[in-house]
C-alpha cells in the first residue's frame, strides 16, 4: 500500500545545507505518486536553486507571497488549501521559532500560519548543528510545537556540514519518506505489540562453518515495517541477515534457532501477535567443535550428526495464551510442492489460526512473492507482488482478524 500516491504536498524549504537531501525528497515523493508543491524561503534560495527544485517537482516554485501569478495574489492560501500536508524540510532552528510564535512575513511562514488545522498535517524535519539542536531555546520550541499539534520528526546523528558531530542533522530522504508513508497509513494496530521472526538461522559446525539457507529476510522486514507503519509496536527477532532495520523497530538480532527461541520467549508473554516468518533451520550439528576442523590429508570427511531443533511456533502457539486467544499466531509455509495441502495440514499441525504459504524457491532472496492465506474458513490467494506490498496486506488481514 503506497499510502502516498493520489496526496498533494507542499514541500517546504527554509534556509540549511540540508536543502540539498530536499532534492532527493522531493524527487522520491513525486516518484510515489504524491505531487509536490516547493515553497522556498529566501534563506533556502542561497543554499539551493528553484531551478533545480521546479526540475524535480514538475511545478514551477513559490518564494514570495506576493507572487503575481495568483489571481487573487494570496499564494498562501490558495497553496495551502490543496494540500494534504505541508512538509517543511529542511526545517530551520530559526523556522521553526517563528513557527512557533505564528510568524508569518514570508510565504512558507504565512501558509503554514493559514493552513486549516484539520484538514492539512504539518510536519516538519528539523536539521541544525549540534549546538543548536541541544539548546533549551530549540527544544522549548520543538515541545510546543508539538503540544500544538505541528508533527517534528526526529533528527539523525553523526558527522555535521560544520566538522562537527553530534544530533542535529537532518534525516536522509528515505527515512524522510518512510515517515511521510506512516503518517497517512490506517492506524489498524494502534496500542498493539506484534513480535516478528526473520530471516535464517546460522547453525555452526566450527568456529568458521556452518549450516543455513538461502532465506533473506525481506519478508518478515517488511511485515515489521508494515506492522509499525498500522502503529504497532514491534519487536523484531532476526537472525543474520544484513538489511537495515526499518524505522522504528526494535531489533534483536540472533544466530541460531536456539538463540531465536530464547529471544522470542523473553518477548512473547507481552505482546498480542506472534508472526513466525523465519526460515529457521530445523536440525543443527549435534556438536560444535570449539576449533576449526582440519583436514589431515587422508581424505577422509567428518562425520556430522544431527538433532532437531526447538519448533519456536509450535512452542509459542501451544502456550496457554496463544490457545486463550489473547495472542494471535501467525506461521509461515515455506514448500516447494502442493502448496495448499501442506499449508493447510501444516496449520493444522502448528495449531496457529492464520498460516501464510509461499513457495520457497520461487521467494528466497527475491524481491517480490505471491502468497496463500489458510485459515479455518479456507484458502484466499494474493497474487504476486512487491513483499511490502504483500505484508500491508497481511498486515491489514491480521488486524481484521483480532
Ligand atoms: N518454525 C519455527 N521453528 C522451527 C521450524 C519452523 O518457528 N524450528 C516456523 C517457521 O518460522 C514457520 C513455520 O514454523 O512459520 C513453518 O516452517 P517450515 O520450515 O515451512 O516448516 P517446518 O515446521 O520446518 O516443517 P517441514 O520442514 O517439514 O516443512
Amino acid at each position: 500500500m503506497n499510502t502516498l500516491a493520489g496526496k498533494h504536498l507542499v514541500l517546504g524549504l527554509s534556509g540549511g545545507i540540508a536543502c540539498y537531501k530536499a532534492a532527493e525528497l522531493c524527487r522520491a515523493l513525486v516518484k510515489a505518486g504524491a505531487s509536490v508543491q516547493v515553497v522556498m524561503t529566501e534563506a533556502a534560495e542561497h543554499f539551493m536553486t528553484a531551478v533545480t527544485m521546479q526540475a524535480l517537482s514538475g511545478r514551477t516554485v513559490y518564494t514570495s507571497q506576493w507572487d503575481a501569478r495568483e489571481a487573487n495574489n494570496m499564494a498562501h492560501i490558495n497553496l495551502s488549501r490543496e494540500a494534504d500536508a505541508i512538509v517543511v524540510a529542511p526545517a530551520s532552528a530559526d523556522f521553526m521559532a517563528k513557527l512557533l510564535h505564528g510568524r508569518a512575513d514570508d510565504l512558507l511562514s504565512l501558509m503554514c500560519l493559514a493552513r486549516p488545522l484539520d484538514s492539512v498535517l504539518l510536519i516538519v524535519a528539523p536539521a541544525m548543528n549540534r549546538e543548536m539542536w541541544a539548546n533549551p531555546a530549540t527544544q522549548r520550541n520543538v515541545a510546543q510545537l508539538r503540544a500544538d499539534g505541528v508533527h517534528v520528526l526526529d533528527v539523525g546523528q553523526g558527522d555535521q556540514a560544520c566538522g562537527e558531530t553530534g544530533d542535529g542533522r537532518m534525516l536522509e530522504a528515505e527515512e524522510i519518506l518512510d515517515d511521510l508513508q506512516a503518517f497517512f497509513t490506517p492506524k489498524t494496530l494502534l496500542g498493539k505489540h506484534v513480535l516478528v521472526t526473520a530471516g535464517p538461522t546460522y547453525e555452526a559446525i566450527d568456529p568458521v562453518r556452518g549450516i543455513t539457507n538461502l532465506s533473506s529476510g525481506k519478508m518478515g522486514f517488511a511485515i515489521a515495517r508494515a506492522a509499525h507503519q498500522a502503529g504497532a509496536q514491534v519487536s523484531l527477532v532476526a537472525g543474520p541477515v544484513s538489511l537495515p532495520t526499518p524505522r522504528g523497530v526494535r531489533r534483536i538480532g540472533v544466530r541460531s534457532a536456539h538463540e531465536m527461541m530464547q529471544a522470542v520467549q523473553a518477548q512473547v508473554d507481552s505482546v498480542d501477535v506472534f508472526v513466525a516468518c523465519a526460515a529457521v533451520a530445523d536440525w543443527r550439528p549435534a556438536t560444535s567443535a570449539e576449533h576449526k576442523i582440519k583436514k589431515d590429508g587422508s581424505g577422509q570427511t567428518p562425520e556430522l550428526s544431527f538433532v532437531e531443533n526447538p519448533d519456536i511456533l509450535a512452542t509459542v502457539a501451544q502456550s496457554a495464551r496463544a490457545q486463550s486467544g489473547a495472542l494471535f499466531c501467525v506461521g509461515f509455509a515455506a514448500e516447494s510442492h502442493d502448496l495448499l495441502a501442506h499449508a493447510t495440514a501444516k496449520r493444522a499441525r502448528k495449531q496457529v489460526p492464520l498460516l501464510v504459504g509461499n513457495i520457497g524457491p520461487s521467494t528466497f532472496g527475491q524481491d517480490d512473492n505471491a502468497l496463500l492465506l489458510v485459515d479455518a474458513q479456507g484458502a484466499t490467494e494474493l497474487p504476486r507482488a512487491s513483499k511490502q506490498d504483500l505484508a500491508d496486506d497481511l498486515i491489514a488481514e491480521i488486524a481484521r482478524r483480532l
